[in-house]
């Protein structure tokens, strides 16, 4: 049997939302983080966001994005499940075929699963979910990759105002952002790292900046920030230090007046996502791998 793949519409989002609930085994999601994933991306593309219905019920999604890094168009399944009933009848394989139609039109070079820098869910296929996997494979992706979540037991003592006190004498300041420093955090990132300017300035939404910065003689050298993605799950990140501050400890600074943060909202874990340095981590906060993700790439052109 042939079921419709519409478009989703943003009336779908209570019941896209339990639907997903239902449907992965190891996530969880609420509408907020939702929309966050879906009209909340920068680059969202409702016309390649897709619902496939029973009736009134939605048995299967699937939503695509895309991004220009580095002369590179990446396309993305951001988010994907069909209902566990209706599985193995072709209903991923039927919007993948819509979406992969979609992203030849855009001229993508390169296609990847969750992954999606700056406003994503998960990193990569957590490869507990094996039918996963197994359809990535079948679909003509290949594991190029995998990367992990580190999680962070907040019930610890954060502070650091000893070092910052010292670092005074080198003109070196450590505080929270205010609004007026957001320009000069974008100025700062923009050389290396531009493809982190969603991420403040979501940060930048909370009532009190979810960001840290050090300031070297009156100019942002470094940043930290949290609740930039996920907002509420304790996500921690995107950071960085300039050379200019490198091997100062700013890092462990910076990281850990996040996690003091977090602390403070109530919080027990902090999870630090798409990691990266885990030696980093594990030495300033005790983080532990928690999960793993395995990243997977189809070359379209
Ligand atoms: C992954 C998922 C979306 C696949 O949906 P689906 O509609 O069942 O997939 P299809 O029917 O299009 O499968 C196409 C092919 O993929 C492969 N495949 C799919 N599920 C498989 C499984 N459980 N074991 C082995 N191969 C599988 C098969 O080759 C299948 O073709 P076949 O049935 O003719 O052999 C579905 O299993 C799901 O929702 N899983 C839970 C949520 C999830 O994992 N989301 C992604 C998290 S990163």
């Amino acid at each position: 049997m042939e079921y419709p793949i519409i478009r989703y519409q943003p009336g779908d989002l209570p019941r896209l939302t339990a639907f997903l609930n239902n449907s992965w085994q190891y996530d969880s999601i609420n509408e907020t983080i939702l929309q966050e994933k879906l009209e909340g991306d920068p680059y969202w593309m409702p016309e390649a966001t897709f619902v496939c219905k029973d009736g009134d019920e939605i048995i299967g999604f699937m939503q695509g994005v895309m991004r220009d890094i580095r002369g590179t168009r990446y396309a993305y399944i951001k988010l994907m499940a069909v209902d566990a009933t209706y599985r193995r009848q072709g209903i991923a394989s039927a919007m993948f075929e819509k979406l992969e139609a979609i992203f030849k039109q855009h001229e993508a070079d390169v296609m990847r699963i969750y992954d999606v820098p700056l406003n994503y869910f998960m990193p990569g296929i957590d490869p507990r979910y094996t039918p996963a996997l197994c359809w990535a494979m079948r679909k003509g992706f290949e594991r190029f990759g995998d990367t992990s979540n580190l999680l962070v037991d907040l019930n610890q003592d954060w502070d650091m105002s000893a070092k910052e006190t010292a670092l005074k004498e080198d003109n070196i300041e450590v505080r929270r952002a205010k609004p007026e420093d957001k320009q000069a955090i974008l100025d700062f990132i923009k050389d290396e790292w531009l493809l982190w300017s969603n991420e403040v300035e979501m940060a930048f939404k909370d009532k009190q900046p979810s960001i840290h910065i050090a300031l070297l003689n009156g100019e942002v050298k470094a940043f930290s920030a949290h609740n930039a993605n996920n907002k509420g799950t304790g996500w921690f990140g995107p950071m960085g230090t300039h050379p200019d501050l490198r091997g100062k400890g700013m890092g462990a600074i910076l990281l850990k007046r996040c996690l003091q943060d977090m602390k403070e909202m109530g919080l027990s874990h902090s999870i630090i996502p798409w990691v990266g340095p885990i030696d980093f981590y594990s030495w300033h906060s005790n983080a532990v791998v928690d999960r793993v993700f395995w990243r997977y790439e189809k070359k379209l052109k």
